[in-house]
């Protein structure tokens, strides 16, 4: 059975007066411990499916399924990383961290020794005590990542967590994110924009349409990992992305 499903969502926002439909009929289904990569047109609704799977947001129809089971609001399954990085500005890094144990009332001592781990294993060892504001932005990137993981939830979404990332380091944490994944095999949905980071990383790619979105594709990546993108099998399945994409991008940007 699919532990996570997304049926028939619809999402109408308010602007300006005239309503914006931003999903139309979206359908999902996600295997406990499977890794899903999500890919659509900037605008397309991608943040708003996050924001309603994680109950900041009811939508006007349709609903969110947990092994069959209807969930509302906040159910506390998933742990969500944003596209905005939302670390607190007044705490340092490893109290930003820690802040999934301490709402759970977890022994702190071990949590830090922890997170202090985590935070090494991206890269940001020394930065314990410094402030957000101290950090460049694919610091902070990573320590949000850092603080999702230590909410220790089943089910994580990450909203396009190495987009400030620039190319090398983003292809360290993906290997990273791989590791932790073949440990702990949570189930991940991740938002990206780039094609071959899906492909490096998942086992089934959803393309979503131009805004509203709509499932689009639902594309299998049944390979061993790790991955290399020079692989041809891996080339024909970008090609094949691609084409389903461009189509889609082609509604939003006008490439005349
Ligand atoms: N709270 C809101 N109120 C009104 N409109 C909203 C709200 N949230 C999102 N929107 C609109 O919904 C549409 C989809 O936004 P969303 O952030 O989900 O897109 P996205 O696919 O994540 O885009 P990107 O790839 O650029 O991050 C946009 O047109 C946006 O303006
Ligand atoms: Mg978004």
């Amino acid at each position: 059975m699919s532990r996570l499903a997304v049926k028939n969502l619809t999402q109408t926002f308010d602007q300006k007066n005239t309503a914006l439909r931003v999903l139309d009929g979206l359908n999902l289904s996600v295997d406990d411990g499977e890794f899903v990569a999500l890919l659509g047109p900037s605008g397309c609704g991608k943040s708003t499916l996050f924001n309603i799977i994680s109950g900041l947001l009811v939508p006007d129809t349709g609903g969110i399924y947990l092994n069959g089971e209807r969930i509302y609001g906040n159910t506390g399954d998933f742990a969500y990383m944003q596209q905005k990085d939302l670390l607190l500005p007044w705490r340092t890094v490893i109290r930003n961290v820690l802040v999934g144990p301490e709402i759970h009332n977890e022994p702190l001592d071990t949590a830090k020794t922890e997170a202090q781990q985590r935070l090494a294993q991206l890269g940001l060892s020394g930065f314990e005590n410094s402030y957000p504001m101290q950090l460049s932005g694919g610091m902070r990137q990573r320590v949000a990542l850092v603080r999702t993981l230590m909410f220790r939830k089943r089910i994580l979404l990450l909203d396009e967590p190495f987009g400030a990332l620039d190319a090398m380091t983003r292809t360290v944490m993906q290997s990273i994110l791989l590791d932790i994944w073949a440990e702990d095999k949570q189930t991940v949905l991740l938002i990206t924009h780039d094609v071959e980071e899906a492909l490096l990383l998942a086992d089934k790619i959803y393309v979503l349409t131009a805004r509203p979105a709509t499932q689009k594709a639902e594309i299998f990546v049944p390979l061993p990992r790790p991955r290399n993108i020079t692989d041809v099998s891996l080339i024909r399945l970008k090609k094949e992305l691609l084409a389903v994409l461009q189509v889609e991008m082609s509604k939003v940007f006008d490439t005349g």
